[in-house]
């Protein structure tokens, strides 16, 4: 697009749509610090949308001549191309992008073009675009989480028999799988899926119609209009369809969440990835280098997800700051909304295409895992072993953690262990406990309901893919 320019720079100011009733112009710096037209410029196409339907309603109804709408419909869409083609040129004298169009429509067409503002306001006119450009994003962004949660599903399906160790407070604890593993991730994004489903949903009301706040005198068809934009549902109280940004909110909230999780994620791609783990390598496409350590290879990529969470989470409370204090209806700090939004867009959306294609590229190490996993990420297994036999839990708890101790304080691990070794802990343990000692045995017994076992895997992974 064009850079925009400041009024008068050409010398000859466009006439103000809007400013019939002052006596003078406004000083530059507040109309550079007070217009929206720098951000708002990106809902273009919605705002031609919204007019062109609300054009049809207008002549459907009678308020307008057939002519003239088909006036508005066509030099509309001319000045579609012409924003399209970076022909427009921006004035920040304009305002917002609904002033700026209305201008040039009007420059165009005349006087058809000065009727299309009829029984509308730009209250409910920025309600109506940003409503139209979100559920536009947010199907864009339920296309990215579906994109993402089928590449790890198909990573998971992969690696039903990779045994890796899970960690709570980060110290290796039980074998589990690698596709456990992504499947977590998994249940994260279907519940972030519902989460903007909802968000889509709050979105998808029609607020034309209720003009500044109380709506209008004139017979509009509000119905044509929703129908015509697609719309689920129209909203039922004017006040509130100009001053309600919750489904903004909404769609922050969930960007907030789905953000958390990416950068989660990210952190332990930034543990696998040292040296001290060794469970994945980063391909060259996906690090970076160091300027100067020429033995580096970093992983940017997710360090930054991970980082850029913290815009989500700003954009998210920066919304709500600003709706906290806001009498009814309408107010100018609503106009705070759009850069917000756009903001959390443009961040999630690549966050989460780039995701979906650094998983299937990294290579693991199935060796390094396996042995992570085994040694004392066996121990519960010891005990439960011995609550087969009737030992009580805690004393069972009690025999393994002496096992233990002795066994690091040799230098060895449970897996060096013999029969006999177990046997003067406790004359439970018969000849087949040893067998106990491997994680893949250890990851095979743990077949319940949501567990690790690759049988059960397998069985989530075919819900998952129907
Ligand atoms: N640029 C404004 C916004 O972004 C459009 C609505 C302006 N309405 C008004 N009465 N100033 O919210």
């Amino acid at each position: 697009m064009k850079p925009i320019s400041r009024s008068h720079a050409s010398g000859a100011k466009p006439a103000n749509l809007i400013r019939s009733r002052f006596k003078s112009g406004r000083l530059p710096e507040v109309e550079a610090f007070t217009a929206s037209l720098p951000f708002d410029r990106r809902m273009y196409r919605h705002d031609i949308r919204g007019s062109i339907a609300h054009a049809r309603m207008l002549a459907r109804t009678g308020i307008l001549s057939r002519r003239e709408a088909r006036m508005i419909e066509r030099g509309l869409n001319q000045i579609g191309g012409e924003i399209e083609r970076g022909q427009f040129r921006f004035d920040i004298g304009d305002e917002d992008i609904h002033l700026a169009i209305e201008r040039r429509l009007i420059a165009k067409i005349g006087d058809a073009g000065r009727k299309l503002h009829t029984a509308r306001s730009r209250n409910d006119q920025v309600a109506l675009d940003l409503r139209l450009y979100l559920r536009d994003e947010l199907d864009e962004i339920l296309r990215r989480i579906e994109e993402l949660r089928s590449a790890l599903i198909r990573l998971a399906g992969k690696h039903v028999e990779t045994v890796m160790p899970g960690y709570t407070h980060l110290q290796r604890a039980q074998p589990v799988s690698l596709a456990h593993h992504l499947l977590a991730y998994v249940e994260m994004l279907t519940r972030d899926r519902e989460r903007f489903q909802q968000a889509r949903q709050r979105t998808d009301v029609m607020p034309l119609g209720a003009g500044a706040l109380a709506a209008t005198t004139l017979p509009i068809d509000r119905k044509m209009v929703a129908h015509e934009l697609r719309f689920a549902r129209i909203s039922a109280n004017s006040i509130d369809a100009v001053s309600d940004r919750d489904f903004a909110v909404d769609f922050l909230a969930a960007a907030a969440i789905v953000a958390v999780h990416l950068s989660r994620m990210s952190t332990e791609l930034v543990l696998w990835s040292s040296a001290e783990f060794g469970f994945v390598e980063i391909p060259d496409e996906f690090s970076t280098g160091s300027s100067m350590m020429p033995q580096k290879k970093n992983p940017d990529l997710a360090e930054l997800v991970r980082a850029k969470t913290g815009r989500v989470v700003g954009d998210l409370m920066a919304m709500l700051t600003v709706l906290k204090g806001l009498p009814l209806a309408y107010n100018s700090d609503l106009q705070e909304d759009k850069e917000r939004v756009f903001d959390a867009v443009d961040t999630i959306k690549p966050a989460l295409e780039l995701m979906a294609r650094f998983w299937p590229a990294l290579r693991f190490n199935h060796i390094a895992m396996r042995s992570a996993a085994g040694g004392f990420a066996l121990a519960t297994d010891l005990a439960e072993y011995l609550v087969r036999r009737h030992v009580p839990f805690r004393r069972a708890h009690e025999i393994v953690a002496s096992l233990v101790r002795e066994t690091t304080d040799a230098g060895r691990t449970l897996e060096d262990l013999t029969f006999d070794d177990l046997r003067r802990h406790a004359g439970e343990f018969k000849s087949d406990a040893a067998a106990l000692l491997s994680a893949d045995s250890s990851l095979r017994r743990r077949s319940v309901l949501g567990g690790p076992a690759p049988q059960t895997v397998a069985r989530r992974l075919r819900e998952l893919k129907e």
